[in-house]
């Protein structure tokens, strides 16, 4: 863990508005380096928005973005990647008639674009490179848990192991700060539990630090030393999970959400 007080990703004040919208005013948090931080809400709270600003998707009407020290509002998602900014989506990045090493290799290829095209060209150098690519790979298919289906159509998989695998294509990028969005949606308590251990793991192995979205307010708690908690665009509060499960705006806000 770095001893560095330098925030890894500042986030100060941000805003975007939808037509009418106000879907996130006046947003700001840092993550350090080393820590994995929960951003929390109801549903339309926000969140994916704040992701969208942060990592280039949407440009933001007010406020700023630095990643370790630098300013990168609104520069584009594929460049923010090569810095080392990568986020997952709601929705899956998986290619389901690939097998699980074939989509992460695919991941690699996608984070450095023009191997792509050098893998059709027979040169020593770019052999060595597939190599490097293909060991890789294996290697996050190993810390993701996933050996076993290494060759396995995307496909065939089962939901945790999908949920694995998005998270080991997100890695296939080198992250330094991983933001991912809903990474444990459709886990039964047990599945989730062993992700939430894997994702441990990869604090400071694979990745610096990591940003999660996610409803599963039990895995949250469990693996996250801070959340910080949004409603209505807004930041309702921040701090360890134990202060924020007693903080009554966010009690009043998912009791709310409940009784809708
Ligand atoms: N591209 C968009 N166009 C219009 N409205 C949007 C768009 N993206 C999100 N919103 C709206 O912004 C609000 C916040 O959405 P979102 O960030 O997806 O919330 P969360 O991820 O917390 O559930 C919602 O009311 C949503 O309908
Ligand atoms: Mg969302």
């Amino acid at each position: 863990m770095s001893t560095s007080s330098q925030p890894m990703l500042a986030v100060q004040g941000l805003c975007k508005t939808f037509g009418g919208l106000k879907a996130v005013q006046d947003i700001s948090f840092d993550i350090m380096p080393g820590e994995l931080v929960g951003l929390i809400g109801p549903n339309g709270a926000g969140k994916t928005t704040c992701f969208n600003l942060i990592t280039g998707f949407y440009k933001p009407d007010g406020g700023r973005v630095l990643f370790c020290g630098e300013e990168i509002t609104g520069k584009a998602p594929h460049t923010l990647a090569r810095r080392g900014l990568v986020r997952s989506f709601q929705k899956t990045n998986v290619l389901r008639a690939l097998t699980a090493f074939e989509n992460v290799l695919a991941g690699h290829y996608l984070a450095a674009r023009q191997s792509l095209m050098d893998i059709f060209l027979p040169r020593a150098h770019v052999r060595h490179t597939e190599q490097k690519v293909r060991e890789s790979a294996a290697s996050i298919i190993d810390i993701m848990g996933l050996s076993h289906r290494i060759n396995t159509p995307a496909s065939v998989l089962s939901c945790g192991e999908l949920r694995l695998l998005e998270v080991a294509v997100a890695l296939a990028a080198k992250p330094r700060l991983l933001m991912l969005d809903e990474p444990a949606a459709g886990l039964n308590s047990q599945e989730a539990r062993v992700f939430g251990q894997i994702l441990q793991r990869l604090l400071g192995t694979h990745v610096e630090s990591m940003v999660i979205v996610e409803h599963n307010m039990h895995l949250m708690m469990e693996i996250c030393r801070r959340l910080v908690v949004m409603n209505f665009g807004q930041k309702l509060t921040e701090g360890t999970p134990e202060a924020v499960q007693r903080h009554p705006q966010v009690i009043e806000a998912y009791l709310g959400k409940a009784s809708a």
